[in-house]
Parts: C-alpha cells; sequence; structure tokens
C-alpha cells in the first residue's frame, strides 16, 4: 500500500494555516493524506484535526497508511462526506475552526487506481462512472445517455472550455449506446477533434473534466462549501483554497472579491494568488495549474476579511 498522490503546494498551504497547536483545523480534501498528515504533526493533544473526502477509498486507503498515527492521535476525526456540509461536520466536532483547507479535484490515486470508475482518459477499459461519492445516482454515461445534443454542447462549453463542443455531443448522440468505455469515448473525440489540437495535450481531458465536474456538482459543492466555512471560522481563522482549474478559480476569486466589497481599504482579494515554483511544476507537471488563495476572517458577522499573501 502506497501514496500515489504528490500534494500540490504542501508547505505553502500549511504554513499559511499558520496552526495554534491546540486548535481546530478542517481539511476538507483529505485525498492521500498529505495536507491532514502535515498539519496532525503541528498540533498537540489539545488540537482537532477534521479530515474529509467524499471518496470512501480515500478514506479507506488513509486509515489503513495512517493507521498507526489514527490510534495515537484519537484528536485526528475522519469523516465521509460532501465538503459543502463542513457546517454540519464542525458542529458535530467542535464548533468553530481555526483554519479550514480545500486542494480542490481529483487526486493522482482516483486517476490511476480508480476502482473501475473512468476518470482517467487513459483507462480504456474502464465504464464512464466518475463518481467520487459512489452513492450518487448519476454517472457520466447516464448524463451522455440522458442529455440532449444541446445540453451536452453546453456542459463541455461551460465546464470543459471545449470548442469543438458541439462536434463532440453531436457525434456522441448519433452512437451513444456504443459509448460505454473510457476507449469509446477518446476514440471519438480523437475522430471528431482536428488533428493539429491533439499534439500537445490529450483531446479528451477538457470533456472528461466536464462530464467529472457536472456528475459531482463540483462548482455548486464548491460555492455552498466557501459560504459554510466562512460561518464556521472563528475571528483570524483562515481559509485556504487550492484550485486546478478557471472555473473554480472563478468561484473562489468572485466569493472572495463579493467579500470584499464590504470591507475597506484593502488590495483586490481576488487578483492575490500562490503560485508553484519552477522546481515544483518540474517535480510534479499536475501542480502547473494550481493557484492558492488565503483568506483571514477579521469580524464576526462573515463579511469582513483580509487576504494574506505572505
Ligand atoms: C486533490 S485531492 C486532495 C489531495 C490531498 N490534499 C493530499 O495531499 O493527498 C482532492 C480530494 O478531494 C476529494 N473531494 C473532491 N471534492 C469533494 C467534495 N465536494 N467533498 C468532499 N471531498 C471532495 C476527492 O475525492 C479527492 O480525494
Amino acid at each position: 500500500m502506497e501514496k500515489i498522490h504528490k500534494t500540490v503546494l504542501l508547505k505553502e498551504a500549511t504554513d499559511s494555516l499558520n496552526v495554534k497547536e491546540d486548535g481546530c483545523y478542517i481539511d476538507c480534501t483529505l485525498g492521500d493524506g498529505g495536507n491532514s498528515i502535515e498539519i496532525l504533526n503541528r498540533l498537540t493533544y489539545k488540537g482537532l484535526l477534521i479530515s474529509i473526502d467524499q471518496d470512501i477509498n480515500a478514506i479507506n486507503f488513509v486509515k489503513e497508511y495512517y493507521k498507526e498515527e489514527l490510534s495515537t492521535h484519537t484528536n485526528w476525526k475522519i469523516h465521509k462526506s460532501n465538503f459543502k456540509d463542513i457546517d454540519k461536520i464542525a458542529e458535530e466536532y467542535c464548533r468553530k475552526a481555526d483554519g479550514i483547507i480545500m486542494d480542490l479535484g481529483i487526486s493522482s490515486r482516483q486517476l490511476e487506481d480508480s476502482h473501475n470508475r473512468g476518470f482517467s482518459y487513459l483507462e480504456s477499459e474502464e465504464p464512464l462512472d466518475m463518481r467520487m461519492d459512489t452513492s450518487l445516482a448519476v454517472t457520466a454515461k447516464d448524463l451522455l445517455n440522458a442529455l440532449s445534443e444541446k445540453e451536452l454542447t453546453y456542459i463541455f462549453r461551460k465546464y470543459g472550455e471545449e470548442r469543438y463542443s458541439s462536434k463532440i455531443a453531436k457525434a456522441i448522440k448519433q452512437d451513444v449506446s456504443n459509448i460505454n468505455t473510457v476507449g469509446d469515448l477518446t476514440r471519438l473525440i480523437y475522430k471528431v477533434i482536428p488533428a493539429d489540437n491533439s499534439i500537445n495535450k490529450n483531446p479528451s481531458r477538457r470533456v472528461f473534466q466536464a462530464l467529472r465536474i457536472v456528475v459531482n456538482d463540483e462548482i455548486v459543492s464548491l460555492e455552498q462549501a466557501l459560504d459554510n466555512s466562512f460561518k464556521i471560522l472563528n475571528i483570524g481563522g483562515r481559509l485556504v483554497v487550492i484550485s486546478f482549474h478557471s472555473l473554480e478559480d472563478r468561484t473562489i476569486k468572485n466569493f472572495f472579491n463579493d467579500k470584499q466589497k464590504k470591507c475597506e481599504g484593502e488590495l483586490p482579494l481576488g487578483s492575490q494568488f500562490i503560485a508553484p515554483t519552477d522546481r515544483e511544476v518540474v517535480d510534479n507537471p499536475r501542480s502547473s495549474s494550481a493557484k492558492l488563495r488565503i483568506l483571514i476572517k477579521l469580524k464576526e458577522g462573515n463579511e469582513f476579511f483580509k487576504m494574506d499573501t505572505k
């Protein structure tokens, strides 16, 4: 049993939380546990760490891999849930948090050891499922069946920023009964997208991203999680969010900017972020699109925040 996911911006993100040794921290995206273990190591037994993930495979991996840590640190609680319910989860344990971290999107484990869920366009034999939480009702294949050509065009454009959305949607609907696996869909996309666009990056990546975002309702969950996080932050508490694509980042930026409208004399929050160093990008190419944003809650009322870029 080995770790697969290399945590992006690990030091920058965990330092930004400014961990107090007896504070309460919530890691909304446990994954392989990279951020959680770093936070746990900075806490005394009086501190509390709550780690959330909606994917049972992530939870099972961490429970096994960090068996010893979990048996000696009873102040580390692992919770299977969607992070949009962070306020309800916090109520069960500590009510208010001193720091909250979200490292958004999909983990390398989900891509490479997906339990047959077809997150990666490289796993051609896998079914088109893409549910992080397998109790969700709708798979990616269900979307292809149920949505019209127009609706598929819309989601590929909106959530994948795919230029050839309508061509791909049309081709899918013409042959939908034969598109069941990752390979069926990637082969179709190769046929539809002009060759020049397939040279550098896999031409399927935008459609896969779009389907995954819709299946897991990622943007709505993020909006709710941001709102609910602020409700439960202590004064001086920090929210640290790492995003990987423009839609996620726009959601965070808008949220931060909106909060700032009610705040005087601060620099524009939405324009400030931390990016990985060139060295990190070379070591871990997955980090290349990462943006880390940090907010500090200054006053009760959930409407007065300040950016911290260190
Ligand atoms: C990028 S990985 C996190 C990696 C982790 N920071 C680490 O160092 O190993 C994102 C994780 O968040 C989980 N996740 C994504 N959206 C979620 C949501 N709405 N609620 C709960 N977990 C979510 C995914 O299942 C995945 O395991």
